[in-house]
């Protein structure tokens, strides 16, 4: 497999369409004047989503051109889901509400952050957690020094600052937040919705290249799986503010052993290392079932499996890993059951210490 290295890969993805007629006009600001996060004002490029993003769609999305400090830096091993990528682009070309919704570490954040990295897109990321107040967001009286003199200024948060440039906002774990300051996003939601600081006396209106986003794990319903403590219902008014609601749940096995191999950079050759991701992923789905069926409490996610390959890598011992990995996660009184997935898909015991000291 051929990977590009990130500098070679921006240039490729930005000359697919220069001379293409639905280029956007090429408007870049003054620099004395340039908003230190974009060099452009709006995107000065436009790509195929089939061409950058590996998926089969006709979209043309625009980009920008120059990689400024906060597009997320690229991962040239990411694989994008079709349904997922087709959202998000969604979201970007037409500035739609996206909230992408699915189980733990099945790549919602990262399918986001990858496709702002190929779009050249600045994306901010905000940990939506029950610690986040309004302040945090909307900003606050600061003392600062001027010409030597403590002066009191208003500093402001990072939804303001985000709203009024040509950036992806990202609202991580939307269902962990607090219900007051939801309330704050509430308005931004519309497309239209300016942003009133009232201890500012002074309305924001969004740039027309601000993009919203957000992931959660439940639904808004509250969590029916036990599974993700510390969430909340999402007032109903709200969710029905979001224009696009996507699910990213566990993929088919083989879309999940193939991210798993271009992550570990398992070149298609390398059938014993296949086989051994292949079994990996087995076991993980005979612990999605196992957890659907209530036989077992803990759930191994696409993220573990990635992060039992890369630990099989560093101690070259599947087993070990898979204990420091999942096992050691999981209930005292669940491990047999899990010790005996293990040994339906790789024919051995995780145990294997154990297993000898038992037989003496
Ligand atoms: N399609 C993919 N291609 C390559 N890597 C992926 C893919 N999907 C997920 N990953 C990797 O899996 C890990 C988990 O992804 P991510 O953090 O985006 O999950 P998440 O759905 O946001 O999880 P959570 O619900 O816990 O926030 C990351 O390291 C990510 O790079
Ligand atoms: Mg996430």
């Amino acid at each position: 497999m051929t990977l590009f290295s990130h500098r070679q890969y921006i240039s490729i993805t930005v000359n697919i369409h220069q001379d293409n007629e639905n280029a956007m006009p090429h408007t870049s600001i003054p620099a004395d004047t340039l908003p230190p996060i974009s060099v452009h004002a709006v995107p000065d490029r436009s790509v195929l989503a089939r061409d950058v993003f590996g998926i089969a769609s006709d979209m043309v999305v625009p980009a920008f051109s120059v990689q400024t400090d906060h597009v997320p830096d690229i991962d040239p091993t990411y694989l994008f889901d079709y349904e997922t990528t087709l959202a998000i682009l969604a979201g970007f070309i037409h500035n739609r509400r996206v909230m992408v919704q699915g189980l733990h570490g099945t790549g919602k954040s990262s399918h986001i952050e990858q496709i702002a990295a190929r779009l050249n897109w600045p994306c901010v990321r905000i940990n939506l957690d029950s610690h986040i107040s309004r302040i945090d967001l909307i900003g606050k009286d600061a003392i600062v020094l001027q010409d030597g003199r403590q002066i009191t200024e208003f500093q402001e948060g990072l939804l303001p600052w985000c709203l009024q440039r040509p950036c992806a906002l990202v609202f991580d774990e939307y269902d962990a937040g607090r219900p007051d300051v939801m309330f704050v996003i509430q308005r931004i939601l519309e497309v239209e919705g300016r942003l009133t600081l009232l201890d500012q006396n002074r309305i924001v209106t969004p740039h027309p290249w601000f993009r919203l986003f957000a992931t959660a794990n439940t639904i808004g319903l509250g969590d029916t799986t036990g599974l993700y403590h510390g969430t909340q219902q999402i007032n109903q008014g709200q969710l029905d503010r979001w224009n696009i609601v996507t699910s990213l749940n566990y993929l088919p096995a083989q879309q999940e052993m193939r991210i798993v191999c271009s992550r570990l950079g398992i070149p298609q050759e390398d059938t014993q290392s296949q086989e051994k991701i292949r079994d990996m992923v087995a076991l993980a789905n005979l612990t999605r079932s196992g957890f659907m069926a209530g036989d077992i409490s803990t759930v191994m996610s696409p993220r573990s499996v990635i992060s039992w390959a890369e630990n099989d890598k560093i101690f070259n011992d599947v087993a070990f890993a898979f204990r420091v990995t999942f096992l050691n996660k999981c209930d005292d009184s669940e491990r047999p059951l899990i010790a005996e997935y293990y040994q339906r898909c790789f024919n051995a015991n995780p145990f294997p210490e154990q297993a000898s000291t038992t037989t003496l």
